[in-house]
């Protein structure tokens, strides 16, 4: 049962990590090199949404239920958008990782791949499709879009994201711009002027024989004009399911169902983009309510622990995507640090839902939270 159970996850976990995943980011800050801890660890202008993505989990509270014979056995797995999976569970997309450690997205979807768990591929990554694909074997892997201002170049990554076993195409809405971020302004660091990060860009083939491919990058980017009317041009050159990731406001979702979309993400982006934006947790209740029938509703931005997955599937998600918890285990142990965090996540998650009443997460719903 890819060690969702206790037994397993113990077998698993590599024994120097701490198996308390909030307190993980203390252990990393040692490791990280002070630009990589700068560009991961902080977020957008003060780090008011960051914060209160996390004090959002902390107010809402499990109720747990008694005597409810729950199976002995637990089977947390589920399919979303086609993907079978092990529990509700998937690796955000995040670029640059070999920030965190030399393998970067490599390591990464190798663990990913090891405990079954989807990866989802960032066009910000430092190692290309190809080797990610090459990496991940036949494990499930989505691609993440960021939405470039030329075409040619978002229809080459469509095509290859697809050639290399792509199935769920996730757009990035939240970050046309990048948000205001002290700690790289501060140090004058970003990773993608220094060439990290780009690495899809650099096999696309509009990129063959460019003079300075970061500056050509850097005209391709910032895409602030990007608008609803864009979406059909993804649908007619990518025929698998299409998520948005960034939406935080109910309007937004149903605009999303309006324009055809399978799915949603509802996040932001972990704090890092809009500071003073709400807390991503308390968007999802009313947003799932609203388009919960429609569209896939998906959540990022705070989940820390199995906890909190439990929160955001009774608040209506149907699976997470968990962010830096998975960049703090590849920077203490390449791929066998990200396995021991997501086998954590999963073994708390199991033990959570057991303990709180419930022998599957399709059971949670609103009432599994008080108030
Ligand atoms: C990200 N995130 C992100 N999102 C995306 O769509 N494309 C990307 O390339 C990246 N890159 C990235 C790098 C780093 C270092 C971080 C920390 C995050 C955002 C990510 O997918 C997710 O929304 C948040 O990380 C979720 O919040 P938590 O789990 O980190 O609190």
């Amino acid at each position: 049962q890819l060690g969702i159970y206790l037994a397993g996850m113990l077998e698993g976990r590599t024994p120097e990590l701490t198996t308390d995943l909030a307190a993980l980011e203390n252990a990393a800050r040692k490791v990280l090199s002070p630009e990589a801890l700068g560009y991961i660890v902080p977020s957008a202008g003060s780090g008011s949404t960051a914060r209160a993505n996390l004090e959002a989990f902390e107010r809402r509270r499990i109720v747990p239920r008694m005597l409810r014979g729950v199976e002995r056995q637990r089977d947390l797995s589920c399919e979303v958008l086609g993907t079978r999976m092990p529990a509700p569970v998937l690796v955000a997309p995040m670029g640059v990782q070999t920030l965190a450690h030399e393998e970067g997205e490599l390591a990464t979807v190798r663990a990913a791949a090891a405990v079954g768990v989807p990866y989802v591929h960032s066009t910000a990554a430092a190692h290309d499709f190809e080797q990610v694909a090459a990496a991940g074997g036949d494990a499930p892997r989505w691609y993440q879009l960021y939405y470039p201002t030329d075409r040619d170049v978002c229809v080459s990554f469509l095509r290859r994201a697809r050639a290399t076993g792509h199935s769920v195409l996730v757009v990035t809405l939240d970050t046309t711009l990048l948000g205001w971020r002290p700690a790289d302004l501060d140090r004058g660091y970003l990773p993608f002027l220094a060439g990290t990060g780009i690495a899809n860009y650099l096999s696309a083939p509009s990129f063959a024989g460019v003079d300075n491919p970061v500056t050509h990058w850097a005209g391709m980017f910032p895409n602030p004009g990007l608008s609803w009317d864009d979406l059909p041009f993804l649908r007619d050159h990518w025929d698998g399911p299409i998520v948005l990731k960034g939406i935080m406001s109910t309007e937004d979702a149903r605009l999303a169902a309006e324009h055809g979309m399978d799915g949603i993400v509802v996040s932001n982006h972990g704090g890092r983009q809009v500071d003073g934006a709400l807390a991503a947790l308390d968007a999802l209740p009313g947003i799932a309510e609203a388009v919960g029938d429609r569209l896939t509703v998906l959540f990022d931005s705070g989940v820390r622990t199995g906890a909190d997955v439990v929160k955001a599937l009774a608040l209506g998600a149907k699976a997470v995507l968990v962010g830096r918890p998975v960049l703090y285990g590849l920077a203490l142990g390449g791929q066998a640090g990200v396995e021991h965090v997501l086998r954590c996540l999963l073994g708390e998650l199991d033990i959570t839902l057991a303990l709180s009443g419930y022998s599957a997460p399709g059971e949670l719903g609103p009432g599994a939270l008080a108030g």
